[in-house]
């Protein structure tokens, strides 16, 4: 499927409420699933990352049912799992992948995991080599890809002290759900902060989990007791309707209960420091912080972002140099590694597409320099290399193109935000294809 992006030649307006939270959507099945008890799970996700998950757990004989808007997940306990009688299919989600892995580890059946093209490309061995120090037995394609085997644990695995080599929260939770399975106490230590999700549910759930600064101490082999769970708007679903409501003229939208944990706001924060001002309403903590953001066009300066801030926006990255294109004066982003080994290779996407616009962008030292003071973009083809976030974006700067823009193979985006087009028809105008 391609999109004929126009030119959005009024400002968005209207309320909306953004899909759930994608990170937030797949810890709620995969910790209620080997939780004891009955969790109900309102607002998940139903996107095709998180539904991979969710018949990952069926597949192991998780009961999963749909009330309404509410999922009920009967946990079977940290032991209870049955063996697959297929490998899992992890479609396009390192996340499944990843956390699901620090899961299986503690289990006593042999098991697969599979991913679609672009995940069977995704670096592995940061799960792997944790792994494997904790007794597991696992093994990647050439030591570093997909599939993922993993045979029986025949022991409880062994309790670790990791810190994590690469800014990963998809790592330090891969290490927290096997930690569930290890004799003793496993503790994670971060060089800098990622999103905490994991830590967050887990003590929800009564684990024993510590936090203190950049460290994360859990005690395995004690049972979790769910309780309910009301998954937040993502943040990272909503960055896409904030940059376009901030850069289209005369823009006034209001995007409703999204999640406002600190780990996951780094967006907010680097665009207030590019000129922006949010309103922020009808604050609540619902497991996790919530509130309303109200958002209206503006001129927006060029700013530097830290590399020990990206972790805090990793996967705004993309929409925000479509901001920083418009800015006046230069954006850097420093520390951009991890975004090579996202849905795409992202820093390429992003400098294919922009030249595409006619601009140069440049990688230099992993850092992006961008140049701004765009007043408005060329008409372009643009691509969204299967990748999600790199079709929203580019998107976005199609709204505020000459004549608008394609942008082709868009069918990515039912991995995450599956409703983003007819919030877009509902917010400005648009014509697809
Ligand atoms: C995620 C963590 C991030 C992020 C991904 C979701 C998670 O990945 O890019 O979309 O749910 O833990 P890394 O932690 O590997 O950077």
């Amino acid at each position: 499927m391609d999109w004929n992006i126009k030119r959005a030649d009024k400002g968005l307006k209207g309320a909306i409420t953004v899909p759930s939270d994608k990170s937030i959507s797949h810890r709620a099945i995969m910790f209620s699933s080997i939780a004891k008890g009955e969790c109900r799970v309102k607002n998940f996700l139903f996107s095709e990352d998180c539904i991979c998950t969710l018949e990952a757990f069926r597949a192991m004989g998780v009961e999963i049912i749909k009330e309404d808007d509410v999922l009920v997940v009967k946990g079977k306990g940290l032991s209870g799992l049955n063996p697959p009688e297929e490998p899992l299919y992890m479609g396009n989600s390192g996340t499944s992948m990843r956390i699901l892995s620090g899961i299986l580890a503690g289990q006593t059946f042999e098991v697969k995991l599979e991913g679609d093209e672009s995940l069977s490309r995704r670096p592995m061995k940061r799960i792997k080599d944790p792994l494997l120090l904790m007794g597991a037995e696992v093994g990647t394609l050439n030591g570093l890809c997909p599939p993922i085997h993993i045979l029986p644990a025949r022991e409880p695995l062994r309790a670790i002290d990791y810190i994590t080599p690469v800014p990963s929260a998809q790592v330090k939770s891969c290490v927290l759900s096997a930690g569930l399975y290890a004799e003793g106490t496993t503790s994670v230590t971060e060089n800098v902060q990622s999103r905490d999700h994991t830590e967050r549910m887990l003590e929800y759930f009564s684990a024993d989990i510590q936090r203190q600064g950049l460290t994360t101490r859990i005690t395995g082999l004690k049972e979790l007791t769910p309780k309910d769970i009301n998954v937040p708007g993502d943040i990272s679903s909503a960055a896409f309707l904030i940059v376009a409501a901030l850069l289209v003229e005369g823009s006034d939208i209001l995007l409703k209960r999204v999640g406002l944990n600190p780990t996951r706001t780094g967006l907010l924060t680097v665009l207030e420091r590019m000129g922006a001002e949010f309103q922020i309403s009808d604050r609540k903590d619902d497991v996790e912080p919530v509130g309303d953001i109200r958002v209206t066009a503006t001129r927006l300066k060029g700013t530097i972002i830290e590399p020990e801030e990206i972790p805090l926006l990793i996967d705004e990255i993309p929409v925000v140099v479509v901001a920083a294109l418009m800015a006046e004066g230069r954006t850097e982003i420093r520390g951009i590694s991890e975004l090579k080994v996202k849905e795409s290779d992202r820093v390429k996407s992003i400098i294919e597409n922009i030249a595409k616009l006619g601009i140069t962008i440049y990688e230099e030292n992993r850092t992006l320099l961008i140049d701004g003071g765009c007043k408005s973009f060329p008409a372009a083809r643009l691509e969204s290399f299967g990748d999600h976030r790199i079709a929203m974006s580019m998107a976005v700067a199609a709204l505020v193109s000459d004549r608008g823009c394609e942008i082709r193979d868009t069918a990515c985006v039912d991995t995450s935000y599956p409703a983003f087009l007819g919030d877009l028809e509902d917010l400005s105008r648009y014509s697809k294809m």
